[in-house]
């Protein structure tokens, strides 16, 4: 079985970013067949068709080229005002074009949500799943992962909750197996 790179976008862009450390966490629970990676999304230009020249900005080729090289997607999220952060909405939309050379069409996907309040960023979760529709991305269904006050799962040292961690590990184990089912073992 070879292993799949897998590009891991996280939605928000603070140093102190929970969803990173959740990120990070993620990473190194991943089974062997899957090597993930964080693919930056901050340094990105706003999208705007008028940069879409024969020389775009050299960040929204490298986040494409990035992307491109992986074999499956895992985006980790916070909600913000019940939706997507504007960094990651913007991060899907260069890598959705030039029209027809979309980045994201047929990679198996899974998307971990959170926020400090009670309802785990659902709604973020669901944005990002509409938009995953329409790029032809086949999303893990289950275990969805709506983390709900997760700033009291990641303990002073970066690492998770044994609680959390045991869930993710069960996820990310699913995750893998949806990996191989779409991409190939
Ligand atoms: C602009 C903005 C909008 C937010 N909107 C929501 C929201 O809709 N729902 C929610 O549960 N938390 C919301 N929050 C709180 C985030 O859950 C919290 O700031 C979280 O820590 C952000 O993730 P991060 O730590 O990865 O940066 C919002 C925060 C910001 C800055």
């Amino acid at each position: 079985m070879g292993t799949k790179n897998i590009a891991v976008i996280v939605g928000s862009l603070r140093k102190e970013s929970i969803s990173r450390k959740i990120a990070e966490n993620l990473i190194a629970l991943a089974p062997s067949s899957l090597k993930p990676a964080i693919v930056e999304i901050g340094d990105l230009p706003l999208y705007n068709l008028d940069l879409e020249t024969e020389a775009p900005p050299p960040s929204w080729q490298r986040f494409r080229d990035q992307v491109r090289a992986a074999q499956g997607l895992l985006f980790v999220t916070p909600e913000f005002n019940r939706s997507v952060p504007g960094a990651l909405k913007n991060a899907i939309d260069v890598g959705s074009r030039p029209y027809g050379k979309s980045v994201w069409a047929g990679k198996p996907g899974a998307i971990v949500s959170g926020s400090i309040g009670n309802i785990g960023g659902f709604g973020a979760n669901h944005a990002l799943r509409q938009s995953m529709v329409f790029l032809d991305v086949p999303l893990m269904q289950q275990p969805e992962v709506y983390l709900s006050g997760f700033d009291k799962l990641v303990q002073p040292d970066g690492s998770l909750v044994p609680t959390t961690q045991e869930f993710l590990r069960k996820f990310m184990h699913a995750f893998a197996a949806w990996v191989d089912k779409i991409a190939g073992s």
